[in-house]
């Protein structure tokens, strides 16, 4: 059977995103930022952040996969939705649910620079730091773990306990 060990409470969660939401608009202040979500997993945490921001912002979504039903990196990423809006000289944040290898990132940044942005930062709802193999640098983080496998507020194993209001260690 599958345990479930609380991380964060919904509770924390909640005052964790606000505050990060008030240091990004202040960060971003009159630059009018393109936040693009990685789907699927930060879907929730990308809905809850800009929802407490005081800045204009536009959003756009990527997918990619790396994972199967696997708990630890194919090491291949492949991307499954393109980018929509045109980001050439815009501030990019990239919103991500978890960096765990940061072979996604690396990838990631790699498509994104050939569209031309202005710059590009990262912000993640997770930063696991134990099998982090590329030196990608990370901009915003609301929590730093070195180890586990994280589940719920987005996050999933084998695309299940996204919906968990919570972030839970799986067991
Ligand atoms: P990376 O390329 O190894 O950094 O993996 C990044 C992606 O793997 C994340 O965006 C997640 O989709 C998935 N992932 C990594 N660790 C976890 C975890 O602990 N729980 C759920 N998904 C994870
Ligand atoms: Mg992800």
């Amino acid at each position: 059977m599958a345990e479930l060990i609380l991380v964060l409470s919904q509770e924390e969660i909640e005052t964790a995103v606000a505050n990060l939401a008030e240091k990004i608009s202040a960060d971003y202040h009159r630059r009018e930022p393109v936040f693009i979500g990685v789907l699927k997993g930060a879907f929730v945490f990308l809905a809850d952040l800009i929802r407490h921001l005081s800045i204009d912002v536009k959003v756009d979504f990527v997918g990619l996969a790396s994972y199967g039903n696997n708990r630890s990196s194919s090491g291949k990423v492949r991307l499954t939705k393109e980018l929509e809006i045109d980001i050439e000289n815009k501030d990019v944040l990239i919103v991500e649910d978890i960096v765990d290898s940061g072979l996604s990132l690396t990838y990631l940044v790699d498509y994104l620079s050939a569209f031309k942005p202005r710059t590009v930062r990262i912000c993640t709802m997770i930063d696991k730091r134990e099998r982090r193999e590329t030196d990608i640098r990370i901009d915003y983080a609301v929590h730093v773990t070195d180890k586990g496998f994280l589940v719920g507020y987005g996050l999933d194993h084998a695309e299940v306990y996204r919906n968990l209001p919570a972030i839970y260690d799986l067991k």
